[in-house]
């Protein structure tokens, strides 16, 4: 029998979940309404709220899970890619509890524990799990990637972003529209009311399977820029259609890659995972593929979509069962491919 703690704090979710046997027993998660008057995640706030928030996260986590920290047989922490100041909060703590308990501990690359949500499960949950390989689609506020997933532990990075991250793209451009932190479920909701074939925003030409949004996100600002000219009022009269409009580009560059992907590697399993997972249009697209092409799809349950500690707890127990532990004095990374 293995319990283990995971400990997420890579951006401005303080979250701690607990692990038994690979079923999930507990996930609580602090968020951080702090940043919403800036119009995104201010780093130094991001890890005070940390700071505040850790203890009391993790100890309501142990109490749900009905244990005690003498049960815990090891701690799994998010390692990066993160803000360094947020990583630097989960990673002390860990290693703190870590020693106290005399217990191993797990560095965890956040990137794959967004992909290892999909096999984070309750003890009702009899959703099914994907079987390796298939290929995952990981979109977040800071990554865009295509990964081939060929084990827990196994994951290869087929095409990722060369600039912005389809999330950064949804709030960057929610910001220019006056919507609020974090844009990407604003914009899906408002687009959800609009025409999404009412404008045509830029669509990027790159090679492989690799993304980019930042041709995308200018495309818009200047399209809003000439129309604001003609029309003050512009974006208030159009902003439904706009967002669907906006939320249709993005999901159909996304799909376009990861098409391309599936064809080339012969895959015949697409997963979802990150963030912006939680995108409706994005979710609606991947089952009408599974359809068309016969895959088979997996998107994860909201709760596991934007960041948590349950996915991270999940990467720790396939660890533990590997023996794969890091030394005490790891340091966190601002930045870390899969
Ligand atoms: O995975 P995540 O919680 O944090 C990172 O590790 O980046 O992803 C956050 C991103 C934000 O950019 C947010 O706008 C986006 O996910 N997001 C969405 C939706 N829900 C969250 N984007 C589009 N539609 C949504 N419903």
């Amino acid at each position: 029998m293995a319990i283990i703690l995971g400990i997420e704090s890579s951006c401005d979710d303080t979250s701690a979940a607990i692990i038994r046997d690979g079923i999930l027993l507990s996930n609580v998660t602090a968020s951080q309404a702090v940043h919403e008057q800036y119009g995104g995640v201010v780093p130094e706030l991001a890890s005070r709220a940390h700071q505040q928030n850790i203890i009391p996260v993790v100890d309501a986590a142990i109490k749900k899970a009905g244990i005690t920290n003498e049960h815990i047989d090891a701690v799994a922490f998010t390692r990066g890619p993160g803000l360094l100041g947020s990583l630097l909060v989960g990673t002390s703590f860990a290693k703190g509890f870590a020693l106290a308990q005399h217990i191993p501990l797990i560095d965890v690359n956040h990137l794959q524990a967004h992909v290892m949500a999909h096999f984070v499960r309750t003890n009702d949950d009899m959703r099914p799990l994907p079987e390796f390989p298939f290929l995952c689609l990981l979109v977040s506020g800071g990554n865009s990637q295509i990964v081939m997933v060929k084990d827990y532990n196994k994951m290869e990075i087929v095409g990722q972003t060369i600039d912005d991250a389809a999330g950064e793209a949804f709030d960057k451009c929610a910001k220019v529209m006056g919507l609020p932190y974090p844009g990407g479920p604003v914009i899906n909701k408002l687009g959800n009311l609009g025409n999404a074939d009412r404008f045509q925003f830029h669509k990027p030409n790159i090679a492989d399977y690799d993304y980019s949004f930042s041709g995308l996100k200018t495309s818009f600002l200047y399209f809003l820029r000439d129309e604001m000219k003609e029309n003050p009022n512009f974006i208030e009269e159009n902003k439904n259609d706009l967002c669907a409009s906006l939320q249709k580009t993005v999901v159909d560059i996304l799909m376009q890659k990861l098409h391309k992907a599936v064809k080339d590697h012969h895959v015949k399993r697409i997963a979802v995972a990150g963030g912006v997972s939680a995108n409706s249009a994005l979710r609606d697209a991947f089952v009408a593929y599974g359809q068309k092409y016969h895959c088979d799809v997996f998107i994860p349950p909201f709760a596991y979509t934007t960041d948590n500690a349950a996915m991270v707890a999940m990467v720790g127990y396939y660890k533990f069962l590997a023996n794969d532990f890091c030394e005490p004095n790891l340091p966190p990374y601002a930045r870390v491919t899969i």
